[in-house]
C-alpha cells in the first residue's frame, strides 16, 4: 500500500524539519479544514505553496471545507497533485470532478462515516480516488471505525465488476493493526497522522505500514 502521512499532528513550530522527517513517504496528505464543514480549521492553500518549496512528494490534498468549488483552483495553482473534496459539501460533484481533471490533476471524492458509499455510484466511472473517512473528520488521534471495512469492500467489488480504475484511500485511526485490516479489505492508500508523528523513527514506521 501507499502511505500518505498527514502532518496534522506534527509540531507546527518546526514544520520544515517535521516534513523532512517523513521524506521517505512518496505522498504527503494535507488536511484542510475551514471550521464550517468540520468544527476545526487548519490551513489554506498557502500551506501547499510553503511545503512545495521543500518537498517533491505527491501532494494529496483533502478538502474538509464547504463550497469546495470556490477554492479548488487555489490548491491546484499552489501545487496539488490530487484534490479530494467531500460528497456532503458539493452540490454538483460531477462538474467539480470534471473541472479538477480538466486541469490535469487527479480528482478524489470523500464520504464521512455516516454517509452511505452507494451515493458515489454515479461518480465511480469518472473518479481517480475515493477517500473513505474511518473517523469523523475534524481531528487526528481518533479511533478507527470498523464499518469502514464494508465500504472498502464495496468499492473494491464495484471496481472489478465494472473495470473502474480509481484508488481506494482510507483516512483516520490507521496504525499497524488497522492497516492490515484495510489492506485485506482492498485499500490502496492509507492516510496516517498520529501513529507516525508519535514515533521517533518515522521513516521506518512508514516503511512498515507500506509493507503490512
Ligand atoms: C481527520 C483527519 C485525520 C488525519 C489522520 O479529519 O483527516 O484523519 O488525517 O489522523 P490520525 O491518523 O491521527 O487518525
Ligand atoms: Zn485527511
Amino acid at each position: 500500500m501507499i502511505c500518505s502521512p498527514s502532518f496534522l499532528s506534527c509540531d507546527f513550530q518546526k514544520l520544515e524539519s517535521e516534513i523532512l522527517s517523513i521524506n521517505e513517504a512518496k505522498w504527503l496528505h494535507f488536511d484542510v479544514m475551514d471550521g464550517k464543514f468540520v468544527p476545526n480549521s487548519t490551513y489554506n492553500d498557502s500551506m501547499v505553496e510553503r511545503i512545495k518549496k521543500i518537498s517533491n512528494q505527491f501532494f494529496d490534498v483533502h478538502l474538509m471545507i464547504e463550497k469546495p468549488e470556490d477554492f479548488v483552483n487555489g490548491y491546484i495553482e499552489a501545487g496539488a497533485d490530487l484534490v479530494t473534496f467531500h460528497y456532503e459539501a458539493s452540490n454538483n460533484p460531477v462538474d467539480l470532478v470534471r473541472f479538477i481533471k480538466s486541469k490535469g490533476i487527479l480528482a478524489g471524492i470523500s464520504v464521512k462515516p455516516n454517509t452511505d458509499v452507494k451515493v458515489l455510484d454515479e461518480l465511480l466511472p469518472l473518479i481517480d480516488l475515493v477517500l473513505i473517512m474511518s473517523v469523523e473528520p475534524g481531528k487526528g488521534g481518533q479511533k478507527f471505525i470498523p464499518d469502514s471495512l464494508e465500504k472498502i469492500k464495496y468499492l473494491k467489488n464495484k471496481r472489478s465488476q465494472y473495470n473502474y480504475d480509481y484508488l481506494i484511500e482510507v483516512d483516520g485511526g490507521i496504525n499497524l493493526e488497522t492497516a492490515k485490516r484495510v489492506k485485506l479489505a482492498g485499500c490502496d492508500v492509507i492516510v496516517v497522522g498520529s501513529f507516525i508523528f508519535n514515533q521517533n523513527n518515522r521513516n521506518k514506521v512508514i516503511e512498515e505500514l507500506e509493507n503490512v
